[in-house]
């Protein structure tokens, strides 16, 4: 077979670090690819205007699939002050490559899993009958919807004529808000679109369906936000009696999910979100497995196969220029697996999956964020492994 080409997007800080490993866990388990580099971040905004430079674009286009690191974001003075300065002044502006990449691509359907390893210290654990503590086992998919809703960026201040004169015509809107001065106005809206919404539950669905799970939870407001958020809840409802009769829709408002999901979150094992109630959702959830060392996601478009699999975590600069590196490659390891799943390789999948777990459950082999300490250069005098120590310990495992 042909080997495949996979597209490499180390960006800023420690996402080179992690991504490094990420690939040595790949080869150990033996998966054969040609891998490419597509430049992307903060030093390619300083030197060429653009953080997402359109060769890494086609790239994308040509091989299709991606692994990502991280990438620097700073404020609107340094985007300018930090360009080239042959640059300046020439109009060039900052936008984020992560959120150009998922528009350009339409990557809109994003899975973040939380999945308890177990042994790992920074478990969510509770106090059940008698004070027994409990550690309730997460295993949960969210599906969030990644290209609409409040991250959409269609948005003002101080709107146009054209746009007040339309947000005039609300009645809502002129009796709550029609005495506010224009220039004091912000407004960012939430759309939603039935094609994409249909995509992002669907997928949910399939993913329950393929699991084995009865159910899927719409977490969003539908109650308020009745347009956005009921559309989401509609679409699930038909979806189910139409083609998935076995899988119930449960409906949580996102403010009772933070409540819920730390009281019982092994109740839930799909949760299907618009942009922001998804990314809110997922970043709880994650807390309760171990926080960023661990959290990772898969974002891809059904219809073109484009996907970009990346961890959660930024480019964390402060840690990027330590002799020894010592964040914790797991999260962005556990990319490279979802990307092994999505091609298929699900033995080689499983196999790392175990090593990452061995390793956690042993507890002989720890970054410093399972020690809980505060991240400087000494952690590795206090025990803690280094990046590389962690991927050589999974590596082992692979046997
Ligand atoms: P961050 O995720 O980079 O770091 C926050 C803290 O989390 C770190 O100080 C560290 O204590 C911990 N942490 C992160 N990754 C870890 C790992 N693998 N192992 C152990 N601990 C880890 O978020 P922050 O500091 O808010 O942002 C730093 C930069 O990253 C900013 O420029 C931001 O715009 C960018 N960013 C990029 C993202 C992306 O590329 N997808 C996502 C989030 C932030
Ligand atoms: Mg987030």
């Amino acid at each position: 077979m042909a080997k495949r080409t996979i597209v490499t997007m180390p960006g800023d800080g420690i996402g080179k670090v992690v991504l490094d490993q990420c690939i040595r866990v790949l080869d150990a388990a033996g998966f054969e690819a040609e891998y490419v580099k597509g430049d992307i971040g903060w030093e390619f905004w300083c030197a060429e205007g653009n953080p997402l430079p359109d060769r890494t674009v086609k790239l994308l286009e040509e091989h299709k699939i991606g692994l990502f690191g991280a990438i620097t974001s700073k404020p609107k003075d340094k985007t300018a002050s930090e360009l080239a300065p042959e640059l300046q002044g020439k109009g060039f502006t900052y936008y984020s490559p992560i959120v150009s990449m998922r528009q350009h691509f339409d990557l809109d359907i994003c899975m973040r899993p939380c999945k308890t390893l177990k042994g790992n210290p920074l478990n969510f654990i509770r106090r059940g009958k008698e004070g027994i503590i409990e550690e309730p086992e997460v295993d949960v998919m969210i599906f969030r919807q990644n290209t609409e809703g409040l991250y959409g960026g269609v948005e003002w201040t101080n709107p146009s004529d054209q746009v007040y004169d339309a947000l005039m015509t609300h009645p809502k809107f002129r009796a709550n808000f029609g005495w506010c001065p224009r220039p004091e106005l912000a407004v960012s809206t939430r759309i939603f679109t039935k094609k994409y919404v249909t995509r992002i539950v669907k997928a949910a669905f399939e993913y329950a369906k393929s699991r084995g799970f009865g159910k899927i939870t719409v977490c969003e407001k539908p109650n308020v936000i009745r347009e956005t958020s009921g559309m989401m809840l509609k679409v699930a409802q038909e979806m189910s009696k139409a083609d998935y009769p076995d899988i119930w829709v449960e409906d949580v408002n996102i403010d009772a999910m933070t409540m819920w999901l730390t009281k019982s979150p092994e109740n839930y094992n799909v949760i299907v979100a618009g942009n922001m109630f998804g990314d809110i959702v997922s970043d709880a959830f994650a807390g309760l497995i171990g926080g960023l060392g661990f959290a990772t996601s898969a974002q891809f478009n059904p219809e073109t196969g484009v996907s970009v699999f990346e961890p959660t975590h930024g480019s964390a600069p402060k840690y990027a220029g330590y002799d020894i590196s010592i964040v914790n490659p797991i999260a962005m390891i556990l990319s490279g697996v979802m990307m092994l799943e999505h091609l298929g390789e699900m033995e080689m999948a499983a196999r790392i999956r175990k090593a990452i777990a061995d390793v956690v459950a042993e507890g002989k082999v720890k970054a410093y964020d399972m020690m809980k300490m505060k991240g400087t250069p000494d952690v590795i005098n206090q025990g803690a492994a280094s990046t590389i120590q962690m991927a050589d310990a999974i590596i082992a495992k692979l046997g």
